[in-house]
């Protein structure tokens, strides 16, 4: 049988995703693994894929201005697949239209086709008009996350994070000193472009499959790792990480240790603490040990309990992830605005678990990658009115239009006797 081409293989996961309630990136994923294209193909299956979710509100209302009368859902998406290389890609028309048109019923290719050849006659006209629409349309969010981030960060930050929201991430890595000096790394791969003000981190502008292979590196961005430094772990201490899968600060707090030391990593999740195992494996975090364990039980296991009391426990908790928006390309169309304070709930039920195996005087550093004040300094305000015996030190935040980097939260408690 003949390969589906990129185009079907992208229409079919924008079919799943609206009919599926499953993650982009898992559609997208199961899809790709089913194919045997190029890696040109790939790429463009993936530009198409998340290309249209990122703008679905803007390809709609062209869609909606070029034709008044409903239109059923999967037309609709033939048509955001083609109005997206018409618009963004800047697919030469005979192109985008024929092989668009192609994928459409015989029935509805005729509308299919002068849809399409109306919106490239009429392109101008109709980049005008969204100009002039709210931010909500032209960035394609729902209108009461932009209506919050106003109210939060003011209108020209909103603005801002939005745009940055629908540009695709750049590829960073952390270099692993675990397995590899910076020095070498940087000879080895000499590809890695550094990041300013970010030492360890670099960028690629391809995947480097062989650095990851080796655990020479491991694919994070650059804001994560300011939860791991105001955590500061210590050689030869012993550490929890509470919410740790897949491992990306778990492996970066091994390091910090020069893997020395007891390092408890745990998750509730068991195909994630999976990938957790192989990625510590791979990137010689040899002192972590894996726990399997659900947080908002209030039962500890024994074998915890007696590793614990801690000297740190970092507590990267599930979160909204408001702040990694341009990665997590279909968060901005499943997030509602009771989930902030449904994060909240959990937040708070995982601390209060895990806070009890901190010792006297030990640290404690609670992050998210939201940007969402109930999900961050609301928690912390409510943990400190809870644990009168504890002290907050210090906060630190990345916020996407300010620092360039993904969002990020981190606090930093103090257990005092
Ligand atoms: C933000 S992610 C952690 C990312 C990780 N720290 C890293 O740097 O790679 C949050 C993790 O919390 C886990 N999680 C969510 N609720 C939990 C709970 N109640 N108990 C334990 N783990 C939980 C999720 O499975 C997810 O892996």
């Amino acid at each position: 049988m003949a390969e589906p081409s990129a185009r079907l293989t992208a229409l079919a996961a924008l079919r799943a995703w609206r009919t599926e309630k499953r993650f982009a990136d898992s559609i997208i994923n199961k899809l790709l693994a089913q194919t045997e294209l190029d890696p040109r193909d790939r790429a463009f299956i993936l530009e198409l894929f998340y290309g249209v979710l990122r703008n679905a509100t803007l390809l709609d209302f062209w869609i909606g201005s070029l034709r008044q009368s409903p239109l059923d859902v999967d037309l609709r998406d033939l048509l955001r697949l083609g109005l997206y290389q018409l618009f963004f890609l800047k697919t030469p028309e005979h192109a985008a239209v024929h092989e668009t048109v192609e994928l459409a019923p015989k029935s509805r290719r005729a509308l299919i086709n002068a849809i399409l050849r109306t919106a490239a006659r009429r392109q101008d006209e109709l980049r005008l008009q969204a100009s002039k629409q709210c931010l909500a349309i032209r960035t394609s969010h729902q209108r009461f996350l932009v209506a919050r981030w106003e109210q939060n960060f003011g209108p020209d930050a909103a603005e801002a994070l939005c745009t940055w929201n629908n540009r695709p991430p750049p590829l960073y890595a952390r270099i692993n000193r675990l397995k590899i000096g910076r020095q070498d790394f940087r000879r080895a791969y000499p590809e890695a472009r550094s990041i300013s003000g970010n030492r360890g981190f670099v960028e690629f502008r391809a995947f480097p499959t062989e650095a990851l292979a080796k655990g020479h590196c491991y694919i994070q961005d650059p804001s994560t790792a300011i939860a791991c430094r105001l955590l500061d772990p210590q050689p030869g201490e012993k550490i929890l990480d509470v919410c740790a899968a897949p491992g990306g600060k778990t492996s970066y707090v091994a390091e910090l240790m020069q893997n020395r030391g007891a390092l408890v990593a745990c998750d509730r999740a068991v195909g994630r603490l999976r990938v957790l195992e192989e990625n510590l494996a791979r990137l010689g975090a040899g002192i972590a040990r894996v726990f399997h364990f659900d947080w908002t039980h209030r039962r500890i296991p024994k074998e915890l309990v007696a590793i614990a009391p801690f000297d740190r426990v970092l507590i990267d908790a599930p979160c909204s992830n408001t702040g990694v928006m341009r990665r997590r390309v279909d968060v901005r169309w499943r997030i509602r605005a009771a989930d902030f304070v449904r994060m909240q709930e959990q937040q708070l039920k995982i601390v209060r678990t895990a806070l009890g195996l901190l010792k006297t005087g030990g640290v404690f550093v609670y992050s998210t990658c939201s940007l969402e004040p109930e999900e961050n300094e609301k928690v912390m305000q409510q943990l400190l009115r809870e644990f009168a015996n504890s002290r907050q030190m210090e906060a630190r935040s990345s916020l996407p239009f300010r620092d360039g980097f993904d969002g990020a939260f981190a606090a930093k408690l103090i257990r005092a006797a």
